[in-house]
């Protein structure tokens, strides 16, 4: 036991927010898979899993990317992987949306009689206690933040098997997503772009070390 939780605190420091890469280095098919294995069995709300993962290896829409992305500039030449993770939209998450019924008839297998009884909950919990039908943006606020747990479930295990990563937020959305819309790649009637993550071997140890506030300045206990 000792081991194994030394190992993952290990993995949690070795991770960082890696600028660049050694580009000469790729992650193997295998391990890329493993890393795309978390994020598949990742939670999400209701179990609908409002995500999508594009693999970007194209290097032309990578350097197409790179002037939309102030905080991918050294990730998105140099990374192994570097993947644009979509969260689906109003049209896909509300409760009444043929993805949902269809997610429960066909990937949750539910019975016929308990899929009226859990739309019924999802409704309300949209409606009512979460209020995400007020806006699109709340609905797709709520959907990214599913999207994240994936991410950071991603990052955990790249760097549990040595895999650095970087998480990325530093793009201007607007245009990221005409850029993938006019290339065929983005269907807005289903998804929004809602973060970035890169992944490869780091070029060069992190130049500051990790800071983070003490335990007892970030809990509570009631
Ligand atoms: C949601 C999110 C968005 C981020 N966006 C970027 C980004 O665009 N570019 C970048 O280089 N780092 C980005 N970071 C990395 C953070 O700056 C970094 O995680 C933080 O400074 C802590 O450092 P560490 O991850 O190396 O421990 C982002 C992190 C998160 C969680």
């Amino acid at each position: 036991m000792e081991n194994i939780k030394n190992s993952i605190i290990k993995a949690y420091n070795f991770r960082h927010a890696c600028k660049e890469f050694d580009s000469s280095k790729k992650i193997s098919d295998d391990n890329f898979k493993f890393i795309l294995e978390t994020a598949r069995l990742s939670p999400s709300s209701f179990g609908f899993e409002p995500w999508k993962f594009l693999v970007i290896q194209d290097i032309s829409l990578r350097e197409e990317l790179k002037p939309l992305c102030w905080g991918a500039q050294g990730q998105l030449p140099t990374a192994s992987h570097f993947l644009i993770i979509l969260s689906r939209n109003i049209n896909e998450m509300k409760y009444d949306s043929k993805y949902i019924l269809n997610f429960m008839e066909n990937v949750q297998k539910l019975p016929s009689d308990v899929i009226p009884i859990k739309n019924k909950f999802y409704k309300d919990f949209q409606e009512n206690q979460f209020k995400l039908l007020e806006s699109d943006r709340a609905i797709f606020d709520w959907a990214c933040k599913q999207t994240y747990i994936t991410l950071a479930n991603m990052m955990t295990a790249a760097a549990q098997i040595g895999i650095d990563s970087c998480p990325m937020e530093g793009f201007d959305k607007d245009q990221v997503e005409n850029l993938l819309i006019n290339k065929g790649i983005l269907d807005k009637n289903h998804f929004d772009v809602s973060c970035m993550v890169a992944f490869g071997y780091r070029k060069a140890d992190p130049q500051f070390a990790k800071t983070r506030q003490s335990l007892d300045k970030i809990v509570e206990w009631i």
